[in-house]
């Protein structure tokens, strides 16, 4: 689960929601729908999914058959994954064109004027960003054809640890660069006067989004989650490693956005601004360290995104053969062509993909979160929602705890989406 979590919604996202909604008044934000909203309903999905021991296109339909609403809600579950890996790989195919680029030495060797503008020049191309954007999603599905996940799985338990450890280092650079100490406190000093009704929204969005909530990833993973486990534990535990990852790759992105004179509020094409202008001013006195971290950084990357798009096209993949008897190698075909479709035209066109993103996170995740919190809080009785957390109390957990998590379930995290939801198109 801290796999499907961790990803370019940490490295990606994050910082540029950060720096196009304020600073640190949007991380306030961010933390409070984490631990009052997005925990309750990671709990419930766990539940659901271990519970029904069924992917999310049918855990709510299988425990209480009959209910048109349930069964909407599980082709929610396949649909907003397949919208998702369509812009996602968009995503993907960009950090696949820098991480060719690094192998070459190419940060290294351009100068610091000339490097924050390489995202530019890769937008502006008419074919570019679509062929890499086809490519990227090719490999995830011949991996999900192939059924090679187990491979990719041992890889990216290696690449993520190193990861964080390439991010720590840059941070370590990037808070020496000249200006850096505007960043650091953009971060850090929350201004309040920056947020607008909109800004819950969207920081409510982020944290689902990076948690992998709404999109029936995380009730497909409680399917496989033991009995035994402590899953209050756990889903507390992939938060915080989550809102650790996040709040690191802010750390070393947005002193470097100070520093390079870089607008906080670039867009989705902040990270490949800013972390190449890294690159380049470490080339200038360490031009060998420069360019293998460089390489690594983005093959970690890379595999990060690969990892998250695989999850998303197995689950079109999976329920197009499982529902329609399709071999999976149609069924992958299939879902490569809808997505690459969708995903060609948000290559060509920003508007779209900036559409589509916000349509997924503050929309989409919204409504099946909202679906799930109901289900788990109402549909459900106490009882069996305590049953699955404790395993028929065979797991101590804290007597005070489950009363406040489940009141977080059945009130807080509903109310709190509703009225955000709302506020989206009335404000
Ligand atoms: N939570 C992931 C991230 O923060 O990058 C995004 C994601 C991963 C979404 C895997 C969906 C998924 F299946």
């Amino acid at each position: 689960m801290a796999g499907s979590a961790i990803g370019l919604g940490n490295i990606w996202r994050f910082p540029y929601m950060v720096g196009e909604h304020g600073g640190a008044s949007f991380i306030i934000l961010y933390i409070l729908s984490t631990i009052f909203v997005s925990l309750p309903i990671f709990v419930a999905e766990v539940v659901l999914g271990r519970k029904s021991r069924m992917s999310a296109a049918y855990s709510m339909s299988s425990l209480r058959p009959g209910k048109r609403v349930w069964k909407f809600a599980g082709y929610l579950a396949v649909l907003i994954p397949l919208i998702i890996c369509s812009y996602y790989s968009v995503i993907g195919g960009w950090s696949m064109d820098f991480m060719l680029k690094s192998f070459s030495g190419f940060f290294v060797r351009t100068s610091t004027d000339e490097v924050t503008g390489l995202f530019g020049n890769l937008t502006d191309s008419v074919w570019k960003p679509a062929v890499m954007h086809l490519l990227f999603l090719g490999v995830s599905c011949l991996v999900v054809m192939r059924g090679v996940k187990t491979g990719i799985e041992k890889f990216s338990k290696l690449s993520m640890p190193v990861l964080f450890i390439l991010i720590i280092v840059m941070i370590c650079y990037s808070v020496t660069l000249p200006g850096a100490k505007a960043g650091i406190e953009y971060l850090l000093k929350p201004d309040f006067s920056h947020l607008t009704p909109r800004s819950f929204a969207y920081a409510m969005g982020q944290s689902f989004y990076s948690l992998s909530l709404g999109m029936g990833i995380i009730i497909t993973y409680g399917a496989y989650v033991s009995k035994h486990e402590n899953i209050l534990a756990s889903s507390a535990g992939t938060a915080v490693a989550d809102f650790a990852f996040a709040i690191f790759a802010g750390l070393a992105i947005m002193p470097a956005v100070f520093a390079a004179g870089i607008e906080p509020g670039a867009g989705p094409g902040l990270i490949f601004q800013s972390i190449p202008f890294i690159f380049s001013k470490m080339g200038e006195n360490l031009p060998v360290i420069s360019g293998i971290v460089a390489a690594f950084f983005f093959i970690a990357v890379v595999v990060a995104a690969l990892t998250s798009c695989i999850s998303l096209v197995e689950v079109g993949t999976s329920f197009l053969s499982e529902k329609y008897g399709m071999s999976r190698k149609k069924a992958v075909l299939i879902v490569y062509c809808i997505c690459g479709f969708i995903g060609t035209l948000c290559a060509l066109e920003g508007r779209l993909f900036d559409a589509f993103d916000w349509f997924c996170s503050n929309i989409l995740l919204l409504v099946l979160s909202f679906l799930v919190a109901v289900f788990v809080g109402f549909i459900l009785k106490k009882e069996e929602v305590w049953d699955n957390v404790t395993n028929q109390g065979q797991i101590a957990v804290n007597g005070k705890i489950f009363p406040v998590v489940y009141f977080l379930i059945r009130w807080v995290a509903p109310i709190a989406i509703a009225v955000i939801f709302f506020t989206n198109f009335i404000l």
